[in-house]
């Protein structure tokens, strides 16, 4: 029959045209649980209000169980004809309790507050389940930084070397932006908290239900909103999600470049695991670094859900417009993306095998120790400036002699200044460029260890 929840001011049906432009059914279907466990707090407020009597709320939320329980085993569907998730549930509960008790549970609410509650529990629950990827992957990178404590690689700059710093040091900066990403993921859901339940289209409800009673049934920590035309309207809970999501791909896209890059034949600081890398159908000695590449690419998709979104919501009026109805696709996309992308990288990064001897070779090189030369002399009490120029002079002779510059002659450092006497030479090694740089933050082993203990106590709050 004809599911329209409007009927009684239309003489048509809808066309077929419409009705395929309007469907959301194919991917709003994911809010299904959440819509029933919000129909079965409503049943609750309509019967505090005395719209439904105590056996009629027994009935309703018996038939509620047993559409969930249908939905769950996949017998009931909704099907484009229904328009929306909404559309579909309400048939279905109107089968199993009929016409005259399943008709009550619309009184007092509108497709827009229950849409805008059921997406903010699926987002928070979402926000949980990336959480915990995120600290799977914070987990991985953490082991690496344990496995090799003090191993040395070349750091860069402009990716050219600029001074060596401990391989742990590096791994532990990319475990901090994961660490504020779930952060922002943990304040997104403090604010995503407030329930717009009982908004209405926009304007509230003259039955007098409790907001606040369908907040905490829901699990809405904060209440109900303020304003029905804000709960209703409002959508910047969506695009802050979109935007953290969106930093998670960038976050783990620059780890992705650095392992794409530490994986070739030039750099060689790492080996992929076989189970997580590809091979290639032509070459065949190639192993390829997909998982990393796709996780490259993925951010831009994931961005481009952000601002996809934030196009949507530019310049809409209030309150509830059907634009908003492609709020959900960029960000389930959002979901699903970083849902299989964050346990292959995880799996990518604790089997990675790290040649320690080969980045430990490449740490000195390109003269990443000209730098210390010229604080050595600083604490000489020779003025930065001079100091400066001074290690300069020293990287320009080694590039003309093609030497490093350990390699200098007593001889050659004397005439290039009187202030590098021999004892220079202390500096110039990787361990003791390393354990120099030991205050708050630093690579020195001793403050790597520190800063790896306070991530693991974060982790663990996290
Ligand atoms: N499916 C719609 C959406 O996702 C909710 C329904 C509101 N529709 C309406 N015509 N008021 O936004």
């Amino acid at each position: 029959g004809d599911v329209r929840l409007w009927g009684g001011r239309f003489a048509d049906g809808p066309s077929d045209a419409l009705a395929a432009l309007s469907a959301s059914v194919h991917f709003d279907w994911r809010l299904a649980p959440y819509d029933i466990a919000g129909s079965r707090a409503h049943a609750r407020v309509l019967h505090k209000a005395g719209l439904l009597t105590a056996d009629e709320l027994t009935r309703m939320v018996a038939g509620l169980d047993q559409l969930e329980a249908d939905v769950a085993d996949g017998s009931f569907t909704g099907t484009i004809a229904d328009e929306d998730v909404h559309t579909a549930l309400e048939r279905g509960l109107l089968e199993r309790l009929g016409a005259d008790l399943g008709g009550k549970l619309r009184a007092g609410r509108s497709r827009n507050d229950q849409v805008a509650t059921l997406f903010r529990m699926y987002l928070r629950d979402h926000a949980r389940i990336v959480g915990g990827l995120i600290a799977d992957l914070q987990d991985a990178l953490v082991g690496l930084a344990e496995a090799h404590p003090d191993a040395a690689m070349p750091g860069r700059t402009h990716l050219q070397h600029a001074q060596p710093v401990l391989f742990a040091h590096h791994m532990l900066a990319h475990v901090q932006s994961l660490s504020r990403d779930a952060e922002r993921l943990r304040q997104w859901d403090k604010r995503t908290a407030v329930s717009p339940y009982g908004s209405g289209a926009l304007a509230g409800s003259s039955l007098g239900l409790d907001p606040e009673a369908v907040a905490a049934d829901l699990g809405f920590e904060r209440g109900s909103v303020g304003n029905s035309i804000d709960g209703t309207a409002s959508r910047d809970f969506v695009a802050e999600f979109a935007f953290v999501t969106a930093m998670i791909g960038v976050n783990l896209s620059r780890i992705a470049e650095e392992i794409i890059l530490w994986n070739t034949k030039e750099f060689s600081f790492v080996t992929l695991h076989d189970a997580f890398s590809t091979g290639s159908s032509i070459m065949p000695q190639k192993k390829n670094p997909d998982i990393a590449e796709l996780a490259r690419g993925k951010s831009g998709r994931l961005i481009g859900n952000l601002t996809g979104l934030l196009a949507t919501l530019k310049a809409l009026p209030l309150a509830y417009n059907r634009d908003l109805q492609e709020d959900k696709e960029p960000v389930f996309d959002s979901c699903d993306q970083l849902e299989v992308l964050l346990p292959a990288f995880t799996g990518m990064m604790a089997t990675l095998t790290v040649h320690r001897e080969r980045m430990e070779a490449l740490a000195p090189a390109g003269f990443s120790l000209a730098t210390d030369i010229a604080e050595w002399l600083v604490k000489q009490g020779v003025p930065f400036r001079v100091a400066h120029e001074v290690a300069g002079e020293c990287v320009k002779e080694c590039e003309v002699l093609g030497i490093e510059l350990n390699e200098l002659s007593d001889d050659q450092f004397a005439k290039i200044s009187e202030h590098l006497t021999p004892d220079v030479r202390s500096v110039l090694n990787v361990p003791g460029a390393l354990a120099s740089r030991s205050g708050r933050g630093g690579t020195a082993p001793s403050a790597v260890a520190v800063q790896l203990s306070e991530v693991k106590a974060d982790l663990v709050i996290q």
